[in-house]
């Protein structure tokens, strides 16, 4: 038999051939009136960090890479360009007395009365532009006296063709913002832009800016709306925010710190991003953050897309993987100040002073901050006192806070074992659990949370991927098998929804030119984006979280790896459903029978799956639903549901519930 088998494989039919094994039927029993837990609605959630050009160059939809001049060497992403016989010089001016969070601006100098000269900017990977879209370009300008400096700016190809453009006739000789709209006439994914003067004089430009108009809800300098649809599509139940390592910066200087994120974007200081520089061998020398995408903006897409907001603070210690930095415990009160802040600005009411300013800058209405991180990927006995420090300020001002703490960034071993036993004798609210794991590691570990304490602390699944590779490796693949391991460990999440109220995969994003570290669950490049099978998993899991989790069981046991099978079940109150997980992660079928008791069926149920025969398989730009789900209705008969399963699949099913 197994000599056929290698033969047809051979021949080319093995995956039929495989299909056509089947496991002998098992028989589910699933009490549908038995509810074990209640599944929170923050589960499942995004994380979103500023890695792989995820917000500059990606979800913030700036075009112009560089706008203000604040990257080293000043001009970087721009370059001198002259036509028709202009001439003229470009100086970077530094202000930094005057203005210290956005100290460069550039002088251009035309010494010609006829001809154009001045700066083109390359955008993230070039500029994508699409034929009829408007383009809204700004800049921050200043005429030197008797100079009548008129900015000729345009879109161009790689081969100089014009495909828009406008003009500028900036009179005043103090600072003001112009702006001027125009359209493309093609599509093109690495356009440039050319800001060109004419007319001898000189004039000072700063916060040189091209957005599409359609943005997320089209919001003037806004988000990309590709991508943040992808999320809202997701219904995510939280939206954590701003990371991850850049949390903490590879020192304490190039921290995140809030409260230069917000307000006038020409006044938020940029910083380098600290993935410029991490892996040797992936360098991103044009990495930095604008922070146009800051904290009022996070709220806001956490808004719009239903997510619960939960920002991560530094805790007074920057990357234990770079300096490990740590600030004395008695120099911890602006951290601490910075904390107490953010939950005023979200929360408070107008007459405080930070209420006030979250309702200048637009939103009034509090955003109803309920959770909040203290300390990013923590570890060792330097993080206890200081994460004590902020749990008593917090809690003692807003009691209803709930906390995340850190454990470090392994799922086991003494780093873990530390913080856990630690954070557990000090009653902490939730616990953020990452693994970043072989494909095997998370068949293996499903069943990770069946004997957690059931009163301890909750747990967040903050951070988690299936390597294929190994941990980080630039060649670690966004594959089948890594979104199948990853389905079937999440029954494991959702059967103890008791103890695991928060689960994120991570990375989020991934510019396809940009990126530092794969696998990430959306890619994208500058016009187009995609959602990886881990995406897609994801997807399920949040669409079909459902409200109560219920026993599904074969031989009175939880279905975790038997003959490669991984099962969870849950019902929607809302909707009166009884959902099923069905995870085959073997290559042969399986002939599935559930048994419902405790509720009666419709005669009808969906069956969604998501499965490739190919564990190699991933999608693509070009190929973006490859592994994508595929719904049918199939017809029951009685209260049992029959199915024969196919191998390599996640299986959604869900059926109307009559009583
Ligand atoms: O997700 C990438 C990085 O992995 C995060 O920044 C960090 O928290 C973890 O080490």
């Amino acid at each position: 038999m197994r000599k056929y088998f290698w033969a047809l494989c051979a021949a080319g039919t093995c995956l039929s051939a495989m299909a056509q094994q089947k496991s002998p039927a098992k028989t589910y029993i699933i009490k549908a009136d038995s509810v074990k837990a209640h599944v929170q609605p923050t589960m499942y959630g995004i994380f979103f960090e500023d890695i792989n050009m995820a917000a500059d160059g990606g979800l913030y939809a700036e075009l112009v890479k560089n706008r203000s001049f604040e990257f080293f060497p000043s001009l970087m992403g721009w370059t001198e360009v002259k036509k028709d016989g202009g001439e003229g010089s470009v100086e970077v001016i530094d202000r930094s007395k005057e203005r210290p969070e956005n100290p460069h601006f550039v002088t251009l100098t035309v010494k010609s009365n006829s001809g154009y000269y001045g700066l083109a900017n390359e955008g993230f990977r070039g500029i994508g532009v699409k034929k009829d879209e408007t383009y809204s370009f700004s800049v921050i300008a200043r005429q030197h006296a008797d100079s009548k400096i008129e900015l000729h700016v345009e879109l161009a190809d790689a081969n100089g063709t014009v495909l828009g453009h406008a003009d500028l006739k900036p009179g005043n000789q103090d600072w003001e913002k112009y702006n001027v709209k125009f359209k493309s006439n093609a599509t093109v994914q690495k356009a440039h832009l050319n800001v060109y003067a004419k007319n001898a004089g000189a004039i000072d430009l700063d916060m040189v800016s091209l957005f599409p108009e359609h943005t997320w809800k089209n919001r003037p300098g806004g988000l990309r709306a590709d991508l943040v649809q992808k999320l809202a599509d997701m219904k995510p139940g939280f939206l954590r925010f701003p990371g991850g390592c850049i949390v903490e910066g590879r020192d304490l200087a190039t921290r995140y710190q809030w409260k230069k994120t917000i307000g006038d974007i020409d006044k938020r200081e940029n910083l380098i991003n600290r993935w410029n520089t991490e892996f040797k061998h992936r360098p991103t020398p044009d990495y930095y953050q604008s922070f146009g995408l800051g904290f009022m903006e996070y709220f806001q897409l956490a808004e719009d897309i239903g997510a619960e907001p939960l920002p991560i603070l530094n805790c007074g210690m920057a990357c234990q993987f770079n300096t490990g930095q740590t600030v004395p415990l008695d120099q911890l009160d602006p951290y601490v100040q910075d904390a107490l802040d953010l939950i005023e600005f979200a929360n408070g009411s107008t007459d405080t002073k930070w209420g006030n300013l979250r309702a200048q800058l637009g939103h009034p209405v509090p955003f109803n901050l309920k959770m909040m991180g203290i300390g990013n990927e923590q570890w060792g006995d330097n993080y206890i006192p200081r994460w004590k420090i902020f749990i008593k300020a917090i809690k003692d001002k807003y009691p209803y806070m709930k906390l995340v703490s850190s454990l470090g960034p392994d799922p086991d071993g003494e780093k873990f074992n530390f913080l856990n036993n630690t954070f557990r004798g000090l009653n902490a609210d939730i616990l953020d659990e990452h693994y970043y794991r072989s494909p095997q590691w998370f068949l293996d570990n499903s069943k990770r949370y069946d004997n957690y304490d059931r009163k301890g602390p909750k747990i967040f699944a903050g951070e988690y991927a299936a390597q294929s590779v190994g941990i980080a490796s630039p060649d670690n693949k966004n594959n089948w098998q890594c979104a199948l391991s990853e389905a079937a460990f999440m029954t494991g999440l959702e059967r103890n929804a008791d103890v695991v109220n928060m689960a994120s995969y991570a990375p989020l994003f991934a510019h396809v030119d940009g990126w530092q570290w794969t696998p990430d669950e959306i890619w994208f490049d500058n016009l187009r984006s995609y959602g990886t099978p881990n995406y897609y998993v994801q997807e399920l899991y949040s669409l079909y979280k459902g409200t109560d989790v219920v026993p599904l069981k074969l031989n009175n046991q939880a279905v975790s790896g038997q003959n490669g099978v991984y099962a969870s079940a849950v019902t929607d109150s809302k909707t009166h459903e009884l959902i099923i997980k069905f995870i085959n992660s073997g290559k042969v079928s399986q002939s599935a029978g559930f048994v419902i008791k405790g509720k009666k069926l419709k005669s009808t149920a969906t069956l969604i799956t998501l499965r490739s025969d190919d564990l190699t398989a991933v999608n693509s730009l070009d190929k973006p639903t490859s592994i994508s789900p595929v719904q049918r209705t199939i017809q029951l008969s009685g209260n049992k549901i029959s199915l024969t399963v196919k191998p390599y699949s996640m299986n959604v099913i869900r059926v109307k519930l009559s009583n």
